[in-house]
């Protein structure tokens, strides 16, 4: 039997349910689906921190490195650490030492969910470069808490940053409606963004399959509420492909409902899979996280890791459960009966 390694972990506030009400999910389907995945939990989280210092052990990265995936939850809890030192101590490493540079971020609705918006009818997969450009971490406090200080955030943009994910863009509208949207802000950031343009434009040829429109950030949020539907992939920075995707999140019915895959093309080290959503300190003790988020990211896993047929038979569940109303308004159900309604719809 097909076995897969994949490491748990479920991090801070709904995380935790989140990520146990998938695993339940994720444990029926592959029982009957002929492979088997065997779960090694990690208790990295903001508890850990204020237990060890640390988010993870040094040797955090190594370990995790054997795992075929991981499954996370959610990072933060900022009452007790700051979110710049928890993100940059967890999540934030994995992305990047995994070289996890394509985060896809699919928005769509599912059926029977309400979005905000009159149409219906959208299917969007957002790809968020997810290793460098505005969050590359580059930069410094100088004259720290004098009149003086200055703070500087460089974003730095490589040509085989962007090519990479621009031609990965290209890979999946092939593979998809072939419509790739390719989004900068070149009218008034001359050096990276007409960079980015460029590479579009010579990409492009090799494409042919595929076409290709330039838009810039502010007019694709405009777009993504006023035409969702005229969109298919869309490709974006680090930051952009971050606001742009809380934006999808909503279009589609709000966080509950965006899954998220932060994926290694190349396969040389595990890609990992996490809602959009954080951990929500204001609802935490409340049971009534949505967990469809989670679901579906597992789906995304198990899709990576090549059992397609599994991961659809996760989504007709989650469809069935949206479609009769469980689920489908956020703070409506319970996190156990939503759970409950899409393991039933698996029988
Ligand atoms: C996301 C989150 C993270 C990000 C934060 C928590 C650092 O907002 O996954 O979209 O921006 O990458
Ligand atoms: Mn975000």
């Amino acid at each position: 039997m097909k076995t897969y390694s994949i490491a748990l972990i479920p991090g801070d506030g709904i995380g935790k349910d989140v990520t146990a009400a998938a695993w339940q999910v994720l444990e029926k389907v592959s029982a009957r689906s002929g492979f088997e995945l065997k779960a090694t939990t990690f208790p990295w989280s903001c508890a850990y921190y204020r237990e060890t210092g640390a988010m993870m052990p040094a040797d955090g990265i190594a370990t995790l490195r054997r795992f075929d995936a991981i499954l996370l939850g959610a990072v933060g809890w900022p009452a007790e650490v700051p979110d710049s030192v928890s993100l940059h101590g967890l999540l934030l490493p994995i992305r990047k030492a995994f070289v996890q540079y394509a985060n896809i971020r699919p928005h769509r609705l599912l059926p029977g969910v309400e979005g905000p918006l009159k149409a219906r009818n959208f299917d969007i997969l957002c790809i968020r470069e997810n290793t460098e450009g505005e969050y590359s971490g580059a930069g410094g406090r100088v004259h720290q808490g004098t009149k003086d200080e200055v703070a500087v955030e460089t974003s730095i943009f490589t040509r085989a940053g962007v090519e990479r994910i621009l031609r990965f863009g290209f890979e999946q509208a092939r593979a998809r409606r072939g419509k790739l949207a390719s989004v900068t802000k070149s009218n008034a950031q001359k050096y990276s963004m007409v960079f980015w343009d460029e590479i579009t434009e010579r990409l492009a040829a090799e494409y042919p399959d595929v076409t290709v429109t330039s838009y810039h950030i502010d007019a694709m949020a405009a777009r993504m509420v006023m035409a969702p539907e005229s969109l298919d992939v869309v490709v974006a920075s680090n930051l952009f492909g971050d606001i742009l995707t809380d934006l999808g999140a909503a279009i589609q019915g709000g966080l509950g409902f965006a899954a998220s895959a932060n994926i290694n093309p190349d396969r040389s080290a595990p890609s990992m899979f996490e809602p959009v959503h954080g951990s929500a300190p204001d609802i935490a003790h409340l049971a009534i996280a949505n967990p469809i988020a989670a679901i579906w990211s597992a789906a995304m896993m198990i899709e990576h890791l090549g059992e397609a047929a599994a991961a659809e038979q996760i989504m007709a569940a989650i469809a069935a459960a949206t479609s009769a109303g469980i689920g489908t308004v956020p703070g409506k159900d319970k996190t156990e009966t939503i759970t409950a309604a899409v393991l039933a719809a698996l029988d």
